[in-house]
C-alpha cells in the first residue's frame, strides 16, 4: 500500500481542482428544482468543464476494463434509493426526491471529488433528517482528520455520528485517497477499523464519503452495471468532500465554491 503524500504546491493546484467542484455543485444545488431533467444537469457540467479549463474525471472511467464499461458520464446523479454512481439519464426530478450530485474534475493534472445530497422542493422530515445525519458525519469526520491522528480516529467519527440514528451505514463502499488518480491509498470505510491504521501525515489528500441508509444496509447494482441502489429500496443519502492533512491544524476542505 502506498500512499502518496502531496508537497504545498501540489495541494494549491489541488485547492483549485477542487475549487471548480465546489462550485459547480453550488450551482447545482441553485439549480434544482422539480421538472428540471437529468440531462440538463450534465450538460451543465460539461459546458462548465470547457468555461473553467477542467479535464473530466468520471467520464470513461473504468477500475477494471474487465468487469466494468466505461462511465458514460461527467457526474453521478443518484435519486432516491440510488446511492451512487447514478448515470444521468432522460427523467426529471420531482417533488419531495432526495438527489445525489457526486462530481469529479481533473485541473492540472489533480483531481477534486465532491458530492452533496439536495432535496427536491419540499421533502419528508425522514429525509431532512438522513441529509443532516450524513452532513453531519462528513463535518465530524472532517474534524477529526489532524496530523498525528490515525485513520481510525476519522473513521471512528463517522460511524459514531450516524450509529445514533438507527440509520445503516453502507459498507464496500467509501473514502480514498485522491491526487493525479481519483482513487489512490488508502480506502476508507465509513466504520472503525481493529487497528489503528495509518497515520494522518500533513499531505496526506483524501476524499471522505459517508454512505447512510434509512433500512438495512445491503446494496444492490443495476443491470447498468453502475448505478447502487439500497436493496430494500428505502432512501439512501451521500456527501463527499476532498480534504488535505495540514501540519497543526485542522485539515483544510479542498472542496468548498
Ligand atoms: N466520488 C465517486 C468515487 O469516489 C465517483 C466515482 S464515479 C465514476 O468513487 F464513475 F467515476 F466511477
Ligand atoms: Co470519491
Amino acid at each position: 500500500m502506498t500512499i502518496h503524500l502531496k508537497t504545498d504546491e501540489e495541494i494549491r493546484v489541488m485547492r483549485e481542482a477542487g475549487q471548480i467542484v465546489g462550485q459547480t455543485l453550488a450551482c447545482l444545488r441553485e439549480m434544482i428544482h422539480p421538472g428540471l431533467n437529468l440531462l440538463e444537469i450534465e450538460a451543465f457540467v460539461r459546458d462548465e468543464f470547457r468555461r473553467r479549463g477542467a479535464k473530466e474525471t468520471f467520464l470513461h472511467y473504468t477500475p477494471d476494463r474487465r468487469r466494468f464499461p466505461p462511465y458514460p458520464s461527467n457526474i453521478c446523479i443518484s435519486v432516491n434509493e440510488q446511492l451512487v454512481h447514478g448515470i444521468p439519464r432522460d427523467r426529471k426530478l420531482k417533488e419531495g426526491d432526495i438527489v445525489s450530485l457526486d462530481l469529479g474534475a481533473t485541473y492540472k493534472g489533480f483531481v477534486g471529488d465532491a458530492a452533496i445530497t439536495v432535496g427536491v422542493g419540499e421533502v419528508s422530515d425522514e429525509a431532512k433528517k438522513l441529509m443532516k445525519v450524513t452532513e453531519d458525519a462528513l463535518t465530524n469526520g472532517i474534524a477529526a482528520a489532524r496530523a498525528g491522528g490515525r485513520l481510525n480516529d476519522v473513521r471512528g467519527a463517522i460511524e459514531d455520528t450516524i450509529r445514533p440514528s438507527g440509520f445503516s451505514i453502507v459498507r464496500g463502499y467509501g473514502g480514498h485517497g485522491v491526487g493525479r488518480h481519483m482513487h489512490e491509498e488508502p480506502h476508507i470505510e465509513n466504520v472503525r477499523a481493529r487497528f489503528k491504521g495509518p497515520e494522518l501525515r500533513p499531505g496526506l489528500v483524501v476524499a471522505l464519503e459517508p454512505m447512510v441508509n434509512v433500512g438495512g444496509p445491503d446494496t444492490s447494482e443495476l443491470d447498468d452495471r453502475w448505478t447502487v441502489t439500497t436493496k430494500d429500496g428505502s432512501l439512501c443519502c451521500h456527501f463527499e468532500h476532498t480534504i488535505a492533512i495540514r501540519e497543526g491544524r485542522e485539515a483544510e476542505v479542498l472542496t468548498l465554491p
